[in-house]
């Protein structure tokens, strides 16, 4: 029989062609348009699993995307690894700024263009090859559950339900995750912390209709104007958020943990390079990984009113939009900064206008042991086939339903995700290196066999 390696080697070209047709899938989550195609790629993903040789495998529905479940019990004596990640994508706007069609990917030289391609279909899909090879090669030494949604990327809303009605069924060991990111390729790292979040919506309404600019200009409140005052007004000179008690929960990080986070290899060229800035920005006395990782924020994710057509327009506008996110650290409850959020916008608007705010998505943030049996597993995995000892690090992003994992189910989650932070997640032209694809699918069976061993 091959070895998982060599079956690995002889299915490679397969294991791409097949990524390839999930990434032609646009499962778009956020948008209602691409419904069809969102369920399309659950099937798509439970049609390949089955494939695979997973048992059981199905779509369990919800009041949205459905959750594709499917598993394979070897032994009722070995530890179970619940496989977690997501099936669906952000939109691919602004579409012209692809060098490429979004849902046609491409390959240029040894990376995937694609959106998903990273985020995460590419980072799922290691794992279902993973299995593949495993359970071929006759090497599969843990139980193995997925669960792999549809609704990540919009707050994950029929997750938390499904978890709390199906603790038995996803009964596990520890819950498996590859939805984030290494420093670099010649330097690995897993997530050992993640950010939460409150999404809000705000509202500015002044006049009961547009107005004409001139006439009415400087005697009115301008809703567009209001809002840009109050937004600024929620970080000071040092960019500290404003809004009393926001840092009231905040887990400060010791100076130790500091000390070790300036350890972490970071290049601030390259970094500054990728984006294109010649500086970075941002809160006063903190680096710029601290900025990222371990110190909450707030950042306008879009703002709009008036007119923005072609030329221009004289108009003052009657109302004014944005919408805002808080990315939050662990021990802030997401709840309590949205009503702090909330208390503080209203209390800070001026006489002439009224506001509204609506709380979209939240959820808390995340903090992992590094000294369980599954962090050495995944070490382990990773210092095999990177030939170095990976970083523990802290990631900015959020994965909301893996605090909820913990709290329904008291099952920890790993991170131990293979994309990089240059891989324009979320952005267009998202891309995924053949490198870090195959890199993932010849780790992940060491993690199994890691952490059955060490389970003994
Ligand atoms: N995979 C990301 C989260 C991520 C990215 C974590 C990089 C760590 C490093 C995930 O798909 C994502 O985008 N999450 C959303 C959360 C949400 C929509 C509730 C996010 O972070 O904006
Ligand atoms: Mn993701
Ligand atoms: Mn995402």
């Amino acid at each position: 029989m091959q070895s998982t390696h060599e079956f690995i080697a002889a299915h490679k070209d397969r294991f791409l062609a097949e990524l390839l047709d999930l990434l032609r899938i646009p499962s778009i989550s956020a948008d209602p348009a691409y419904a069809g195609d969102v369920r399309k790629a659950a099937e798509w993903v439970a049609n390949n699993l089955r494939a695979a040789g997973a048992d059981h495998v199905r779509l369990e529905e919800t009041p949205g995307y459905p959750i594709v479940y499917g598993e394979k019990m070897v032994d009722p004596s070995a530890p179970t690894v619940l496989v977690y990640g997501h099936y669906d994508v952000q939109p691919a706007d602004p579409l012209d700024l692809w060098d490429n069609p979004p849902f046609e990917p491409v390959i240029k030289e040894e990376v995937i263009y694609a959106r998903g391609a990273c985020d995460d279909k590419g980072q799922v899909f290691m794992h279902l090859k993973a299995f593949e090879a495993m359970l071929a090669s006759g090497n599969l030494t843990c139980n193995v559950k997925f669960m792999i949604e549809g609704e990540e990327e919009v707050g994950s809303d029929n997750l938390g339900n499904f978890v709390a009605a199906n603790k038995e069924l996803l009964k596990a060991d520890v819950i498996l995750i590859s939805d984030t990111a290494i420093i670099a390729n010649d330097i690995p790292s897993i997530d050992v912390g993640l950010r939460g979040l409150s999404y809000m919506e705000v509202e500015v309404h002044g006049p009961n209709r547009d107005l004409h600019s001139g006439v009415y200009g400087g005697a009115v409140a301008n809703p567009i104007n209001i809002l840009c005052q109050m937004i600024s007004s929620m970080h000071d000179e040092f960019n500290h958020i404003t809004i009393p008690g926001f840092y009231d929960g905040v887990l400060e990080v010791s100076a130790a943990d500091r000390a070790a986070m300036a350890q972490t290899p970071f290049d601030l060229e390259a970094y500054q390079k990728d984006l294109g800035i010649d500086t970075v920005y941002g809160e006063k006395g903190f680096t710029t990984i601290e900025r990222a990782s371990i110190r909450p924020t707030l950042d306008v994710n879009g703002i709009w009113g008036g007119y923005t057509g072609e030329g221009a327009k004289t108009v003052l506008p009657s109302k004014a939009y944005a919408k805002i996110s808080m990315r939050l650290v662990p021990n802030q409850s997401s709840a309590e900064i949205t009503r702090l959020f909330t208390e503080h916008f209203k209390a800070i608007a001026p006489k002439g206008v009224k506001v509204k705010v609506t709380a979209h998505h939240g959820g808390e943030g995340y903090l992992m042991p590094t000294d369980s049996l599954a962090f050495q597993a995944a070490s382990e995995a990773m210092t095999t086939t990177f030939g170095k000892e990976p970083v523990p690090t802290r990631g900015g992003g959020s994965i909301p339903i893996v605090a909820l994992f913990e709290k329904e189910l008291g099952i920890k989650s790993i991170l131990m995700g293979f994309g990089l932070d240059s891989d324009a997640i979320h952005s267009p032209n998202e891309h995924y290196g053949l490198f870090n694809f195959y890199k993932g699918i010849e780790t992940i069976p060491h993690f199994f066999k890691n952490f059955a061993s060490l389970s003994k």
